[in-house]
């Protein structure tokens, strides 16, 4: 990151469609209703919205909602720009650390941490480091026999021609794969109970991202009772996972692990219950997102045979009937190109926010402190001038096409703030399609094709049924 860039950028973007150059000083954008801005619109169809908004107004949009100003950007130089180059200027969540009466109308810290992860941009900024190791190298070669193991375990509850709602499936199965591997933990009886508890919390978060107007969460709404009690399972659920984590685990080390050694060094640290809110934290990202991804894969492979064939020929090629390891990722090549197509057209976070911490010169306008910026991985990954067909379902352009430019393929987000779990997911995801299709088809079922909802992560409005057919028909 280039700290001392200038707070300027002038993208080569311009407004390439939809409208002559801009000839003043704020950003063109859709009309909005008084008093609401474009809440309304948006919230009504998030993804629809911002995509006639790029088309109809170029690159930088300008936005409201109530009061709040946002800019919608989607040209890479721009994603850049704030994502990486000028990283620090902007924030993910809010801006000053939280008061006593952000506690109070929360209802409690303990709800204030969870809707407001990362909560202290500072704190999370500082502890990050610490996480990092657990997610890449050769700790993901350690998880890679749980991985399979938490499929195999998973798929053996399957019962052939059952129908199967993929998005609970596939969550089930994510949840037990982070659980594991992470926390050393694990809890099959209490599995579905955990996911609602995640969901409850998740469902809030995204209500109040995309509702201006709303009661804090002290108000005592059948709603706000609701994430209030999830937050008190979701602690006691950590704290279970604490108290049932061996002092000594296998020497190699999981979170558990990390906190207690970071709580002997700096005990002042772990006394303060931050760490128990940013484990839920993790356990809600690292489960929601994947199976997020792996529900959208199994859908779009039912739509395309030749795909799924492909890909079931080189599993069983690369693997002649064993299970598959970390070591084979790199023949899984078709694997992986179907994967990342998968995250291009249903990137799980299809919306990644930032609050602008100072004024900032962007493309040319003015953006004042405190404007949010809204980056849509959905939309860039659909725009025709950075993938071709960008609409079509096509793997093979990982494997034969050029490189996308810099910045338009943003599943995983970039910059300082990116995804930790970035190999986490990529590596449990290919194990479990590898190992899934070496027994199973996900068959489509006849109705209604899914409505992606943009949740905080893109799960599909009213889960995808799909038929469960063993390869050997018994
Ligand atoms: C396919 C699966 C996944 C996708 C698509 C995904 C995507 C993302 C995205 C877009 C962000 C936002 C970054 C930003 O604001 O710029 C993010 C943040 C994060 N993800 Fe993931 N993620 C996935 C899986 C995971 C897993 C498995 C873990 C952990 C085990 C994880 C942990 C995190 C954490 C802790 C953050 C916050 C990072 C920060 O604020 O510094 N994610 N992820």
């Amino acid at each position: 990151m280039n700290n001392d860039a200038p707070a300027t950028l002038s993208a080569q973007s311009r407004h390439t469609r939809g409208g002559s150059p801009r000839n003043d000083h704020i950003p063109p954008g859709p009309r909005g209703v008084p008093l609401v801005g474009n809440a309304l619109h948006f919230r009504r169809d998030p993804l629809g919205f911002l995509t006639r908004a790029a088309r109809e107004h170029g690159d930088t949009v300008r936005l409201t909602a109530g009061r709040q100003e946002m800019l919608f950007i989607n040209h890479p130089a721009l994603l850049e720009s704030v994502l990486a180059t000028n990283a620090r200027r902007f924030t993910r969540s809010k801006s000053k650390p939280p008061t006593r009466l952000d506690y109070l109308l929360a209802g409690g810290e303990d709800v204030y941490r969870v809707i407001n992860f990362p909560g202290d941009e500072d704190f999370w900024v500082r502890e990050r480091h610490r996480f990092n190791p657990l997610l890449k190298g050769s700790a993901l070669a350690r998880y890679g026999p749980t991985m399979v193991r938490m499929a195999e375990r998973h798929i053996s509850t399957w019962q052939q021609g059952e129908i199967v709602e993929v998005h609970r499936e596939m969550g089930r199965l994510s949840l037990d794969i982070v659980l594991n591997s992470l926390y050393g933990a694990d809890y099959p009886d209490r599995r579905d109970e955990i996911l609602d508890t995640c969901e409850t919390i998740v469902r809030d978060i995204t209500h109040r991202a995309t509702h201006p107007f709303q009661a804090p969460p002290i108000v005592p709404t059948r709603e706000n009772a609701k994430l209030r009690k999830a937050v008190r399972e979701g602690r006691e659920v950590m704290e279970r996972v604490i108290r049932d984590h061996p002092e000594v685990h296998d020497g190699a080390g999981d979170l558990v692990d990390v906190l207690r050694r970071a709580g002997e060094a700096e005990p002042d640290l772990l006394r303060s219950s931050e760490w128990l809110y940013q484990m839920m934290a993790l356990l809600i990202a690292g489960h929601e997102t994947t199976a997020v991804a792996l529900t959208w894969t199994w859908y779009l492979l039912a739509q395309h045979p030749s795909t799924a064939e492909r890909l079931i020929k080189e599993v069983d090629t690369t693997l002649g009937g064993r299970a598959p390891t970390k070591d084979d990722l790199a023949s899984l090549r078709w694997c992986d190109a179907v994967f990342k197509e998968a995250l291009r057209l249903y990137p799980p976070v299809p919306i990644i926010p930032r609050m602008a911490y100072e004024e900032f010169t962007l493309d040319g306008y003015a953006v004042a402190a405190g404007t949010v910026i809204l980056i849509c991985p959905w939309v860039t990954h659909r725009d025709e001038r950075f993938f071709s067909e960008a609409e079509r379902f096509r793997p093979e352009r990982w494997l034969d096409g050029p490189d996308p430019q810099r910045y338009s393929y943003l599943p995983f987000s970039a910059g300082p703030r990116t995804c930790i779990g970035q190999g986490f997911a990529t590596t449990e995801s290919i194990l479990a399609i590898a190992r899934i299709s070496q027994d199973y088809r996900l068959e489509l079922r006849a109705g209604e094709p899914p409505r992606p909802a943009p949740w905080v992560g893109l799960r599909p409005h009213n889960g995808i049924p799909m038929q469960v057919v063993r390869r050997n028909g018994n």
